[in-house]
C-alpha cells in the first residue's frame, strides 16, 4: 500500500495513525455485541417491550440453533430496540404476520452465507384474523370454537376491535394465541 512520504516528521504522524485506529476499533466493539450468523434470520427494529413476545410467537425456547437475543439498544429510528438473531431459521408467513403484530417496525433480514439476501419490512394488516386472544371472557370466541377476528383501529400504537363482541385492545392487552 502507500508508503509513508514524509520521512521526518515520525512523531507527529504516529499520533496521526492512533487516530485513524481508533474509530473503527470503537465501531468493531460496537458492532461485535452480537455476532452475525452464517444461515437464518435477523429481525430488527423490534420495540424492546415486544422482545420476548417475538421470542414466544417463533418459539425459539425450542430452537435448537444459535439464538441471539439483545435488547435495550440504542436506535436511530425507533428510540430503543431489541435485535433478535435466529440461526438456521426461516420465518413462515404466518410468523411474520405475528410479528408484525406485536413490533409494527420490524425488519425481517433474512441471512445466506453472512449475506442479507432479502429484507422485509412488516405490514400491520387491516383485519387480524385467528391470531390474537379476545381479553373479554365471555366472547363467543372464549366459550366456542370460533376463529378471533379483529378490527385494526389504529396501527401504532396499535388499537383493535373484536368482530364478535367489539371490545376494543390496546397492545398491552394484546395476547398472541
Ligand atoms: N446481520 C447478521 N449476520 C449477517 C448479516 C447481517 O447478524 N451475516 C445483521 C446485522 O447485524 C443487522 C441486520 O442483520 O442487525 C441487518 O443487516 P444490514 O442490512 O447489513 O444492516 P443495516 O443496514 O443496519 O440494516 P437496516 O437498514 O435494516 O437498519
Ligand atoms: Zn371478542
Amino acid at each position: 500500500m502507500a508508503r509513508r512520504k514524509k520521512k521526518g516528521r515520525r512523531g507527529k504522524e504516529k499520533i496521526r495513525a492512533k487516530k485513524v485506529i481508533q474509530a473503527p476499533k470503537e465501531e468493531l466493539k460496537r458492532e461485535l455485541k452480537i455476532s452475525a450468523i452464517d444461515e437464518g434470520t435477523v429481525i430488527d427494529h423490534i420495540p424492546t417491550d415486544a422482545t420476548f413476545k417475538v421470542v414466544d410467537i417463533l418459539d425459539l425456547e425450542n430452537h435448537s440453533g444459535i439464538v441471539s437475543i439483545a435488547t435495550n439498544l440504542q436506535s436511530k429510528t425507533i428510540g430503543r430496540k431489541a435485535i433478535i438473531k435466529v440461526g438456521g431459521k426461516s420465518l413462515t408467513q404466518s410468523e411474520v404476520n405475528k410479528i408484525a403484530i406485536v413490533a409494527p417496525d420490524a425488519t425481517v433480514n433474512i441471512i445466506k452465507n453472512y449475506d442479507v439476501r432479502e429484507k422485509i419490512k412488516v405490514k400491520t394488516p387491516d383485519i387480524i384474523d385467528n391470531v390474537v386472544k379476545c381479553s373479554n371472557p365471555v366472547c363467543i370466541t372464549n366459550n366456542e370454537q370460533v376463529p378471533t377476528k379483529f378490527y385494526v383501529l389504529k396501527k401504532d400504537p396499535l388499537k383493535i376491535k373484536c368482530h364478535y363482541c367489539e371490545r376494543s385492545m390496546g397492545k398491552e392487552d394484546i395476547e398472541i394465541i
